[in-house]
């Protein structure tokens, strides 16, 4: 695009940390006496992830899952490649995917369904981003950080194309001049 980007702040640091302490003690309060397991969604999840499980203060095991989705209009929902699966055994346990982003509901749609077959007790879905404009997926988020419009956001682990990740409040990327 020529002229690049201009970068505009969404949610800015402060806001995002108060959230994600909500977040957590919601979590906690919910899941008191499960010691769930919390698996994030690789890469984007990474700093949502990190912060998220330091303001859970009950017990938990984690582990991490990465996953691309390459789902169609012809296929139904949740068709992902699993490029690294969780490696500690979740049978029977409550399982919390905690994701980036939810923008058309594949990757997570699958993850869930992942989960499931490995024999999970339940799946619940964080997110930190609902962006419902391209849902095609029916996709059920317990927890939430913030619900937003169209538009591509970078920062606080997400990005565009692997550039942005590290900015610590999340930003629109919009065309420059
Ligand atoms: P899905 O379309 O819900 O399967 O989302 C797939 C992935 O697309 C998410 O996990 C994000 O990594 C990425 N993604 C979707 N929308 C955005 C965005 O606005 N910024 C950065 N990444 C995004
Ligand atoms: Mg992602």
């Amino acid at each position: 695009m020529p002229g690049g980007f201009n970068m505009e702040v969404l949610i800015a640091q402060q806001v995002i940390e108060d959230r994600v302490r909500e977040l957590g003690g919601v979590i906690s309060d919910d899941f008191r006496g499960r010691e769930p397991v919390v698996v994030g969604i690789l890469n984007g999840a990474v700093f949502f992830f990190a912060d998220l499980v330091r303001n859970i203060t009950i017990p938990v095991r984690m582990d991490f899952i990465r996953a691309r989705s390459y789902g169609s209009a012809m296929e139904s929902c949740g068709k992902v490649d699993i490029t690294k699966d969780i490696e500690i055994p979740v049978e029977g346990s409550p399982v919390i995917l905690v994701e980036d982003i939810v923008d058309s509901g594949l990757t997570v749609a699958a993850v869930v369904e992942h989960v499931m077959e490995l024999g999970a007790s339940n799946c619940s879905v964080c997110a930190l981003i609902d962006k419902k404009e391209r849902r095609q997926c029916d996709v059920q988020i317990d927890y939430l950080g913030f619900a937003v419009g169209s538009g591509f956001i970078v920062g606080y682990g997400l990005d565009y194309n692997e550039k942005y990740r590290y900015l610590r409040d999340i930003c629109v990327l919009k065309p420059g001049e």
